[in-house]
């Protein structure tokens, strides 16, 4: 069979990896992909965009089914697109996707079916925003209502920091109309894990729990960005939490949209803060949906999954998730970003990749921003590349990530040093 894979990033790398060790795969085209993409057996690149070139392309090559990776072709309604030409595609559509695209609609949504997230209030007019933010004080987290790529959220430590916040996204019009109105939320503080599952529509199967670090430098110090490496599982969600979870945000929020007359078709992901106690007494609270796989979080994921994962999508695609059973390695994995010089601001693009670690069983890099010009690989993108490893403790799978590490370079390359730090058991005084 084949498949197409809508993307370019490392998500889309790993999980067109993991369908393609299927024995059934004849080929996977990725549109775009990257230049790890190209170079991988059984995969292929199309410089197609635009949507009606894709179902074109997708009825010519007789696509069994198409996934797609990134949040804004679904936002955009690629998903309502291929259905209407009848073909196979999952994710949600474009009015489910706005579980992700509008965080004011999230919000609303989450206070209908009584899902717990911070408290918050929308503006578009700075004075009132900052006269909130005044009456609030700070810590207090300002948000752009609309995509962002991750870089629509400041965490302010100060009065000061979120006026300027207020300043920057309402004042000056950078982030477009993604930034006509802001969301500001209260600080919760806590630990983070990121929650994802599949639906199809009815049905719903959780992925193996995962991590990922946003903040560019160690000890979560310096910007947000897409995120700088992640591991799975996270230790924090035992299976009392897990159930937890599953009961009081999963289900809510799937039957929710089915009640709202939306049903929700794709991957789910629940970014959740965690708060302290024991599994009973601990907040859990949703800090955001997004309606597609996280990324880093896939590559570590898809190195756990067991099954025949197109397998998966087509239980998915047929409405009987419930009878999917996906099994997973019980070892960690654990994958570390490189980006580029100048990531998350402008990335430097065009550095010569000039050593990778060589895939194993155990260790894949997967690509992001990366070209081929000529036979050079260069860098062509902010996050670049994702060593990604498998190991049987989370100390073994940091030191294996970072020996991958040590094996790749490219000049600019910016990684944290810490990444899993805080899945390691504590240190006993
Ligand atoms: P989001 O895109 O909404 O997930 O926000 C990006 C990151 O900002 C999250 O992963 C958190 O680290 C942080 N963040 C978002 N909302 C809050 C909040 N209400 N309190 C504390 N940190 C937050
Ligand atoms: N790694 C966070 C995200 O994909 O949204």
């Amino acid at each position: 069979m084949k498949l197409l894979v809508i993307g370019s990033g490392g998500r889309e790398h790993a999980l067109a990896w993991k369908l393609s060790q299927s024995s059934r795969i004849q080929a996977i085209y990725l549109a775009p992909g990257n230049g790890g993409t190209s170079r991988t057996p059984l995969l292929h690149n199309v410089d197609i965009q635009d949507t009606d070139e894709l179902i074109e392309f997708a009825r010519k090559e007789k696509i069994a089914f198409t996934i797609v990776g990134p949040e804004a072709p679904l936002a955009a309604g690629i998903v309502d697109a291929f259905r209407t030409a009848g073909l196979r595609i999952f994710g949600p559509t474009r009015d489910a996707a706005q579980l992700e695209s509008s965080k004011e609609y999230a919000k609303a949504f989450m206070l209908r079916h009584d899902i717990q997230t911070g408290a918050h209030e929308t503006f578009s007019d700075p004075a009132a925003a900052k006269a909130y933010i005044a009456r609030q004080g700070a810590p207090i987290v300002i948000k752009a209502d609309g995509l962002a790529a991750g870089k629509g959220v400041v965490v302010a430590e100060t009065l000061d920091e979120a006026n300027q916040a207020i300043d920057h996204m309402l004042g000056d019009g950078s982030l477009g109309p993604a930034g006509a109105r802001v969301v500001i939320e209260e600080f919760l503080s806590g630990e983070e894990a990121s929650f994802i599952v599949m639906c199809d529509g009815r049905h719903v199967q959780a992925l193996a729990t995962s991590q990922d670090h946003k903040r560019l430098l160690d000890n979560d110090q310096g910007p947000n960005t897409g995120g700088m490496g992640a591991y799975s599982p996270a230790p924090i969600v035992t299976p009392a939490l897990h159930n937890r979870i599953m009961r009081e945000v999963i289900l809510p929020a799937v039957q929710g949209m089915a009640r709202d007359g939306i049903p929700y078709t794709g991957f789910l992901y629940a970014g959740l803060m965690i708060g302290p106690g024991t599994d009973s007494q601990r907040s859990i609270k949703v800090l955001e949906f997004n309606c597609r796989l996280g990324d880093p979080e896939t590559q570590p994921i898809m190195m756990r999954i067991k099954n025949d994962l197109p397998t998966v999508f087509e239980h998915a695609l047929n409405g009987t998730l419930d009878q999917a059973e996906i099994e997973w390695d019980r070892r960690t994995a654990l994958g570390v970003v490189l980006a580029a010089h100048g990531y998350p601001g402008t990335p430097r693009q065009g550095d010569a990749i000039t050593r990778l670690a060589p895939d194993t069983d155990e260790r894949m890099t997967f690509h992001a921003g990366t070209a081929w010009e000529q036979d050079t690989l260069v860098t062509h993108g902010g996050r670049v590349l994702c060593v990604t490893v498998l190991a049987d403790s989370v100390r073994r799978a940091q030191q294996a990530a970072y020996d991958g590490i040590s094996l790749t370079h490219f000049d600019g390359r910016q990684y944290r040093n810490d990444i899993g730090s805080r899945a390691l058991p504590p240190v006993k005084a």
